[in-house]
């Protein structure tokens, strides 16, 4: 007893853990270099919030004011008809919870404080941890809940948040993404008044719809001014982000599970985890909430990146669809080399036995090669691949099937199905394709089996495309009983991760891109697993100054795949100049997605060239920098946005002229000025210009400039047609 004693101790002790017991009230500080969330703890009483905002001198003081306090995180049954974070309905039927103030603990490590807060119900064995975990200097707080059924017959959770918020302003202006297929990510802002605004998706897969994340500003914000919280739950399906104005103008942020269809049924003496909310508050408006989530995610969230940052991929999926044979691929990968991209990756199309993947409403499902298109199997392009000197990569969307498939034949239990009724799969891709159902773990071992076994025939293998392009129309899952149906929502969403999560530890070499149809996973749950995310199928430059512009605002860009495509545009039919197409997929994870035998020798010289930059000069920057947004495409004719270094030693600017915009360049009148962001006042910096074509964008390119100077005149610029873009480099002298 005394060792065991003796060793809690000295556990405690090495690992800098303090567990506070609850004998009086308690000023319980989550904080980081600039924010911070107070909360008031007194032993079996509501656990209440003092204040979130801007971090304070003294938080002592507010225990003078407890009158302002606000449930911290209210149940059903607190008494207050306000937005809640908990509703449970006990075993006996109850509906109504009263949570409690434990204990509590905080753990430190160098950037690192975990707070832990426990609840509890104050009758029934309803046990609830709150968890804040602070990165300090990205000034970000992470904080998910952990509840643990200790009744001795299961309970229904019915509403589950994993990040509650009480927040004061005069207005408040939410900006929210929302978006269909093919364009995703569209920003919207909108002044929040009395009432509740929800932003919702009630999706088992994926969805462009709306995404998990917004910002909310205190008072108006700009890019460079005023109050900003910027959240993400880290959930790639059904989630719920609802905000509250009352009638007094407080407001409440109650982000978490969406439970509308899918109740969660919780077994006696069994804890259910709900997804991690990502919070930031920034005092410099958007653009500095933007690059902590950024700082955040890349230094403590993606998987671990290459050194160099992520390789330039060709992809065939645009220039060839599924009509290509092995000398079609041979000499794609003859000419991705050529190009000078790192990987090259087949896509859909090379798989089916019975039923060949020709077409795309079948074989999904069956994954062996395709023997009578490719008679030698995948062996011929790894070998080519080696030769060349780049890597191979390939596409499989192993949740789904085809109702023509093998695997429907012999595994229909193993489909998610509703009881009694005829697929509604028409509406989907192919009109065929439905979704297995990953809370089996039977069906979690294949879809783990699909990537492994490829993996292990090939292991040369270095990257995976990982599809999901149908989202739930029918519900109904044979592995869970009837009183569980509804767990599918939640147990789907789990058993991915665990897939992949079984896949990143076996092969931690590979990189995994969550593809979903375009941006059909762009949230921090799928990105927890996968280094990168499709952004969107639409690969058409102009759409993508918009898509990229608002996916960034919260995802950093080494997520954002963005390649060169074809034109006309095989989604939208614009016609782009090569140079545009290069220039906008150039300030996101740059690839290559179209057939190169169909390039002109000019298309390729100018590609390659810019590959070249791309590795030797703009990866860094845009892979690893921070990003400034300039001039919005939603504001103004064009965009301008920039990614400077941590040293501010060099930096990338991008623009793209979206209208006409009727400058007369001559006499200098009404052209537009970049002004610069981000650089060192008192440094001097070099403006160079990459991707010329004719003529230079502006009359600086050459010359010698202070950050001071950048920053507050800007240099002239001088395109003014549609489409027209440019990249400069600007570099510390
Ligand atoms: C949807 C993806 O977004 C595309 O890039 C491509 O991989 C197709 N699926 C293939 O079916």
């Amino acid at each position: 007893m005394i060792k065991s004693l003796f060793l809690f101790f000295l556990f405690v002790w090495m690992f800098g853990i303090q567990v506070v017991k609850a004998q009086k009230e308690h000023l319980i500080a989550v904080e980081t270099e600039n924010l911070g969330l107070y909360l008031h703890a007194e032993a079996q009483k509501e656990l209440k919030q003092l204040y979130f905002g801007k971090k304070l001198r003294e938080s002592t003081q507010l225990l003078q004011a407890l009158e302002l306090s606000e449930p911290a995180y209210p149940a059903f049954g607190n008494g207050l008809d306000v937005e809640q974070a908990l509703q449970v309905v006990h075993a006996d039927g109850n509906p109504t919870t009263r949570l409690v103030y434990q204990s509590h603990s905080v753990e430190k490590t160098e950037n690192l404080i975990h707070t832990k807060l426990e609840l509890k119900d104050e009758f029934y064995p309803l046990f609830v941890s709150i968890h804040y975990q602070a990165y300090s200097k990205e000034d970000v707080i992470e904080t998910w809940v952990e509840l643990k059924n200790g009744e001795n017959a299961a309970i229904r959770i019915s509403k589950l948040t994993s990040g509650y918020l009480n927040i004061q302003a005069a207005q408040y202006f939410l900006t929210h993404f929302y978006g269909s297929w093919s364009w995703e990510m569209n920003v919207v802002e909108e002044q929040l008044l009395e009432g509740t605004k929800v932003i919702d998706q009630k999706q088992i897969t994926r969805s462009q719809r709306d995404n998990p994340a917004f910002m909310l500003s205190l008072g108006k914000s700009t890019e460079k001014a005023g109050e900003v919280i910027a959240g993400a739950l880290a959930w790639s399906g059904s989630f719920r982000m609802a905000f509250q104005i009352d009638n007094y103008n407080k407001g409440i942020i109650a982000v978490g599970l969406n439970t509308i269809s899918s109740e969660y049924l919780l077994d006696a003496q069994k804890t259910l985890l709900s997804p991690k909310f990502i919070l930031t508050f920034s005092s410099h408006g958007k653009g500095e909430a933007s690059r902590n989530l950024h700082r955040w995610a890349r230094r403590h969230h993606l998987p671990p990146m290459p050194p160099k940052g992520l390789p330039i991929v060709l992809n065939n999926w645009e220039g060839t669809g599924m009509d290509f044979d092995e000398a079609t691929i041979l000499r794609i990968i003859d000419d991705a080399a050529d190009l000078g991209t790192e990987i090259f990756v087949l896509d859909d199309g090379w798989f089916g036995r019975k039923y060949q993947r020709n077409k795309d409403d079948l074989a999904l499902g069956d994954w062996m090669v395709n023997k009578t298109k490719l008679p030698k199997g995948l062996k011929p392009f790894i070998t080519r691949c080696k030769q060349k000197g780049i890597k191979f990569g390939i596409w499989i969307e192993p949740e789904m099937v085809n109702s023509k498939s093998e695997f429907a034949e012999q595994h229909p239990d193993w489909i998610i199905r509703s009881k009694n009724r005829e697929p509604l799969a028409a509406i989907g891709r192919g009109a065929t394709q439905q979704i297995v159902d990953l809370a089996n773990p039977k069906v979690q071992d294949f879809v783990f089996s699909v990537a492994d076994n490829l993996l292990t025939a090939y292991p040369e293998i270095a990257y995976i495309k990982w599809d999901c392009n149908h989202y739930a129309t029918d519900f109904g899952s044979t592995y869970l009983t009837g009183d569980r149906q509804q767990n599918l929502w939640i147990d789907y969403v789990n058993g991915y991760y665990k897939v992949m999560g079984r896949l990143r530890e076996k092969y931690p070499h590979v990189i995994w891109q969550a593809c979903s149809s375009g941006g059909g996973r762009l949230d921090y749950g799928a990105l927890d697993y996968s280094h990168e995310v499709w952004t969107s199928d639409n690969t058409d430059a102009w759409s993508r100054v918009f898509i990229q512009w608002g996916s960034n605002m919260i995802y950093p860009a080494i997520v954002s795949g963005a390649h060169i495509s074809a034109s006309p545009n095989q989604a939208t039919g614009n016609v782009t100049p090569i140079k545009m197409r290069m220039d906008v997929a150039m300030s996101g994870r740059l690839g290559v997605e179209l057939q190169p035998a169909h390039m002109t020798t000019e298309e390729k010289a100018r590609v390659k060239q810019a590959i070249s930059d791309y590795k030797n000069i703009l990866r860094p920057l845009v892979q690893f920098g921070d990003l400034y947004r300039m001039d919005s495409p939603y504001e103004k004719p064009y965009a301008s946005l920039m990614y400077v270094d941590e040293q501010k030693s060099k930096a990338a600017l991008f623009v793209y002229v979206l209208t006409y915009t009727p400058n007369d360049v001559s006499t200098g009148r009404n052209v537009p000025i970049l002004r610069m962001e981000g650089l060192d006042p008192l440094k001097k910096y070099r403006i160079e210009e990459l991707n010329v074509s004719e003529k230079l964008s502006s009359p600086s390119v050459g010359k010698v400039f202070s950050g001071d100077y950048l920053m507050k005149v800007g240099i002239q610029y001088s395109k003014t047609k549609l489409n027209e873009s440019s990249i400069f480099y600007i570099s510390e002298i």
